[in-house]
């Protein structure tokens, strides 16, 4: 059985799926759910499942280095075989995707629209098609290997908040299968490449 610890913002649907999922099935448990804020929705579905928490606000920290050491140090604490950012919205230092194999999961198709408000410019540029990304973790923002990708329509009169609840309920199905894939060893990432090995 692997061990995860899962890095959230927000509301955390993606962590419900994950804590949803039959530790058998993910081949994995969640060993730690960490937050950089009080109050996440994330937080109180960790304290529902039992599973120990921690917040590490920026704010505590007298500058962006020892905010990441402390992330650093609250993630080596519980020796994660894997990280998952479940809706993470802040950078990690690039010393975290080098000692911890992370996946994030984004909601567009990279490299289409990075970063915070994917689902926004989806909409705003016209696109037919969006979806989410689940890829490894590297130095850049949204940027690193792809394990999985699966597209989204944009419907008429779609607005962000309905787009992204329709791109959320397949992340939930994806992440939960990806990170069964990881806990199985079963990814083997050759550069830009993420192969994945018959079971
Ligand atoms: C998801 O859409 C994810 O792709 C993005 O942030 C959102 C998190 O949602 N990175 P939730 O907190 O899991 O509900």
């Amino acid at each position: 059985m692997q061990r995860i610890a899962v890095l959230v913002s927000g509301a955390g649907s993606n962590l419900a799926a994950l804590l949803d999922a039959n530790a058998d099935t993910l081949g994995g448990r969640i060993v730690l759910v960490l937050s950089d804020r009080d109050g996440a929705g994330a937080l109180a579905l960790a304290a529902g499942a039992g599973v120990p928490a921690a917040v590490v606000p920026p704010a505590d920290h007298a500058d962006r280095r020892a905010w990441d050491a402390a992330v650093l140090a609250a993630v080596e604490a519980v020796e994660p075989d894997l990280v998952v950012l479940a809706g993470f919205a802040r950078i990690l230092g690039p010393t975290f995707p080098r000692r911890f194999p992370t996946l994030n999961v984004h909601p567009s198709l990279l490299p289409a629209f990075p970063g915070a408000h994917a689902v926004a410019e989806a909409l705003a540029w016209g696109v037919r098609l969006t979806g989410c990304t689940v890829h490894f973790v590297d130095e850049q923002v949204d940027h690193g290997p792809v394990v999985a990708q699966e597209a989204v329509p944009i419907e008429p009169g779609d607005t962000a908040e309905r787009l992204h609840a329709r791109i959320k309920a397949v992340e939930h199905r994806l992440l939960p299968a990806c990170v069964a894939l990881a806990c199985a060893a079963r990814l083997v990432v050759d550069g830009r490449h993420v192969k994945i090995l018959p079971r």
